[in-house]
């Protein structure tokens, strides 16, 4: 039998739904990620997220962006509590902020993040809507290593699915957010097994 790897110690970064949070929590559970998810982090009090976390018993930090009187002051208050989870990889699970450059150096290498889109195609925000509008016939999303642009960093792993001709937006995300509830467990499983190699831009999975 192989011996067991050492478990890694994961947190989730989520402002809203949290079904890519769920996707991974259902992965660990499984036994197909050799990780313990040792917390939730979120910028909004209201995200459906924290229920998930509290249903598969994971602490949450709630770091409410609003209570802040600048986002100086935020990003402080969520790189303290992102050292405080002690993890070997941030997952970022639809959290709908730019992170500013101190946490991105501070986590670097360490932070993955999931786009709906098959970058560099249609960054930012909407990337559904902007990959209807410009007409693309294949659409799809990526798991990247955050850097300090938007939707930039190395990219893990991407999965393509159709445009179809009469999809709205909805629809189009709908399909593309299966494939994220693939992507995003496998991601974080290659990183927690070890078996992601980073050269430049580009990654290697062994
Ligand atoms: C996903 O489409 C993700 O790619 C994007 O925001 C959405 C979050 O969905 N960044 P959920 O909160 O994981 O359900």
């Amino acid at each position: 039998m192989e011996p067991e790897l050492p478990r890694k110690r994961i947190a989730v970064l989520a402002s809203g739904r949290g079904s890519n949070f769920q996707a991974v929590i259902d992965a660990i559970t499984a036994g197909d990620i050799p990780a313990i998810c040792v917390r939730l982090v979120t910028d909004n009090p209201g995200a459906y997220a924290i229920e998930r976390a509290e249903s598969a018993g994971i602490p949450v930090t709630t770091v409410d962006f609003a209570k802040f009187p600048s986002k100086t002051a935020y990003e402080e208050a969520l790189l303290a509590a992102m050292q405080d989870c002690r993890a070997d990889l941030f997952v970022l699970a639809g959290y709908m902020r730019i992170l500013g450059p101190e946490i991105v150096h501070e986590f670097s290498g360490r932070m993955i993040n999931i786009h709906p889109a098959l970058l560099p195609a249609f960054a930012g925000l909407h990337a559904q809507w902007q990959a209807l509008e410009y007409g693309v016939k294949v659409a799809g999303c990526t798991v990247h290593i955050v850097d300090e642009g938007v939707d930039t960093g190395p990219i893990v792993i991407q999965r393509c699915v159709p445009v179809l001709p009469d999809d709205d937006e909805a629809m189009l995300a709908d399909r593309i957010l299966a494939e994220e509830h693939k992507a995003l467990p496998l991601a974080v499983k290659l990183f927690c097994e070890d078996r992601l190699e980073v050269t430049d831009r580009r990654v290697r999975i062994r």
